[in-house]
This record gives C-alpha cells, sequence and structure tokens, in this order.
C-alpha cells in the first residue's frame, strides 16, 4: 500500500513529460490520400517505422490515411510507406526528420500517373516526386 502513493505519482509525471513534449516540439501530421480519377480499384496503404507498424489500409474514392506524432527529442523518427493501387505500386520514405521532409505536414497523393507531395493542409501545391513502378 505504501508505494501506490509513488507509483501514482510517477506515472502521472511521466504523463506530464509527455504532454509537455508535446507541447514543446511540434505535432507532425502525415496523409496518404487517394486522389485517383474515379475508379473501383482500391489504394492499399502501409506504413510503418522502426517501432510502429501502422498496418494495411484500403482506400477507396477520395478516402485518406493520416496519422500524426510528436517528435522525439532524438531526430530520429522515419516512416516508410508501400501503397498498391492494382498491378501498380510504390515505396516512398513519407517522413524523415532528418531530411528535408521534416515539416508538421507531409500529404502524400496518389495519383493516376504518381505519387505526389505537399506541404500544405488542403493539398495544394503538390509537386511529383515518384512515377508508379
Ligand atoms: C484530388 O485532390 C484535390 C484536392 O483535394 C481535389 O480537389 C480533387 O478533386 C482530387 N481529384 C481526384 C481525382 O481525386
Ligand atoms: C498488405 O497489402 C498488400 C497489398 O495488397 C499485401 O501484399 C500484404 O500481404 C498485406 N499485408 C498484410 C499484413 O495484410
Amino acid at each position: 500500500m505504501a508505494k501506490t502513493p509513488f507509483l501514482t505519482t510517477l506515472l502521472l509525471m511521466m504523463t506530464i513529460e509527455t504532454v509537455r513534449a508535446c507541447f514543446l516540439e511540434p505535432t507532425i501530421d502525415v496523409f496518404v490520400v487517394r486522389n485517383i480519377s474515379s475508379d473501383s480499384i482500391p489504394l492499399t496503404v502501409h506504413c510503418f517505422s522502426g517501432n510502429d507498424d501502422l498496418g494495411n489500409h484500403t482506400l477507396y474514392g477520395n478516402e485518406y490515411f493520416h496519422w500524426s506524432f510528436c517528435l522525439n527529442v532524438i531526430p530520429n523518427t522515419k516512416f516508410f510507406c508501400h501503397v498498391w493501387w492494382g498491378s501498380k505500386t510504390q515505396q516512398f520514405v513519407a517522413y524523415d526528420q532528418k531530411a528535408f521532409l521534416n515539416r508538421p505536414m507531409n500529404g502524400w497523393l496518389a495519383r493516376d500517373d504518381g505519387i505526389y507531395l505537399t506541404h500544405k493542409y488542403k493539398f495544394q501545391n503538390s509537386v511529383k516526386v515518384f512515377d508508379w513502378e
């Protein structure tokens, strides 16, 4: 019984620490958008980092898969995505804290002719980065 208050305090401190880290460091948002002209073939998205596997997600129409996270103090956060659209596929680094992909917003648009990147919410000014393979 005597240990309970200590544990509670410790857990509370850890919670506050997590919230504080998220408050001081920017929240990072990453989107993978199915921006394909209407067809019935879904886009499958699989994103992962060294620590997290976000699983397979199936997107139709203009659906998107989105996740967000707070940065580590150690700048080592890196997420990869693999997308499939019918017989086409592509893999890319979706976020890299050490590289140019270090902005708070990274939107990846899967289009008929390839994969585009934008750093703006609402996905304006996207630039083509990859063709489909
Ligand atoms: C692609 O995304 C833009 C921006 O959200 C949207 O205006 C447009 O309708 C989308 N087009 C297709 C084909 O999904
Ligand atoms: C995720 O989807 C891809 C493409 O359809 C498939 O090859 C892979 O086996 C799936 N992975 C899992 C864990 O379901």
